[in-house]
């Protein structure tokens, strides 16, 4: 699957911010980054906090500005195709965000018409979306009085009811509950299976581990190691590959990001 012309192709991303105050050198948050996510394929993208998984996805939808590096996703530049690009990607940022003041559904219809979904599909899509986030009973009730996690849900469901070449969800399931996750995750198989392309942040290595036909981890804003789940756990070394049979992500993910010398 790998020959197919890259949806998202990132190479040598560097970003840094300016340090406020002091006269400190900038602080280098992404370092020669390199990604790629392609049709048909989940590819996530993993790595510790603050390890610069958001500000990639800002820089791939054109939100912020790399200082070096070359990008193209959907074939478009974000920097300056910016509204074609947002046209055409489905987003689920980090931070919820949705209308408080409107219905569940009517934060659904706002976000279809918005986004041109074909009327003729608008219904029937809907409802489904609300059935998939299991907030069909709550349908009528306003988005600001939900729970952090049916907020989430349903910021969710606006993404995945829409048709995307591209479906970039930063950290999609966090505070989502397990009744819930695995409809998730089952539609955003189907939404690679459909033959677009999804890319999507996490920290939750069994999310990874289901979802990822392609993994990317990332520490401390640089590229460690990237491959399929059998790639990277082959470039475990041998003393750790020879460890409790089955090898889990967790244990390439640990070796590599040195995550473990913390604790
Ligand atoms: N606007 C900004 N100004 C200065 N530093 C920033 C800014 N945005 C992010 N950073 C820094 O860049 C680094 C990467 O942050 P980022 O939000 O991309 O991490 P992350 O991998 O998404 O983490 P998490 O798992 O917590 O979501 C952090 O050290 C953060 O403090
Ligand atoms: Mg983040």
């Amino acid at each position: 699957m790998r020959h197919s012309q890259a949806t998202v192709e990132a190479t040598g991303v560097t970003v840094e911010f300016a340090r406020g105050r002091s006269k400190q050198a900038p602080f280098r948050a992404l370092d020669n980054v390199d990604l790629e996510a392609r049709p048909g394929e989940v590819t996530c993208l993993l790595g510790p906090n603050g390890s610069g998984k958001t500000t990639l996805m800002n820089v791939l939808t054109g939100l912020l500005a790399p200082s070096s590096g070359h990008l193209r996703v959907l074939g478009l530049d974000p920097a300056t195709q910016r509204r074609e690009l947002l046209r055409r990607i489905a987003l689920v940022p980090q931070e919820t965000s949705l209308y408080p003041e409107l219905t569940a559904r009517e934060n659904l219809v706002f976000h279809a018409r918005y986004y041109g979904m074909p009327v003729r599909d608008q219904r029937a899509r809907i409802e489904e979306t609300l059935d998939l986030v299991q907030l069909g009973s709550r349908a009528s009730d306003r988005a600001g009085t939900f729970s952090g996690g049916m907020q989430r849900r349903l910021a969710l469901g606006k993404a995945l009811m829409m048709k995307p070449d591209l479906l970039l969800l930063d950290e999609p399931t966090l505070g989502v509950d397990v009744q819930s996750r695995e409809a998730i995750w089952q539609r955003i198989e189907e939404v690679a299976e459909e033959g677009r392309a999804v890319l999507l942040t996490t920290n939750y290595m069994e999310e990874a581990q289901r979802l990822g036909d392609h993994i990317t981890i990332i520490d401390r804003g640089a590229n460690v190691v990237r491959g399929s789940l059998t790639e990277l756990t082959s470039q475990l070394p041998e003393t750790k590959r020879a460890e409790v049979p089955p090898v889990s992500l967790q244990d390439v993910f640990l070796h590599f990001t040195g995550s473990g010398l913390r604790n």
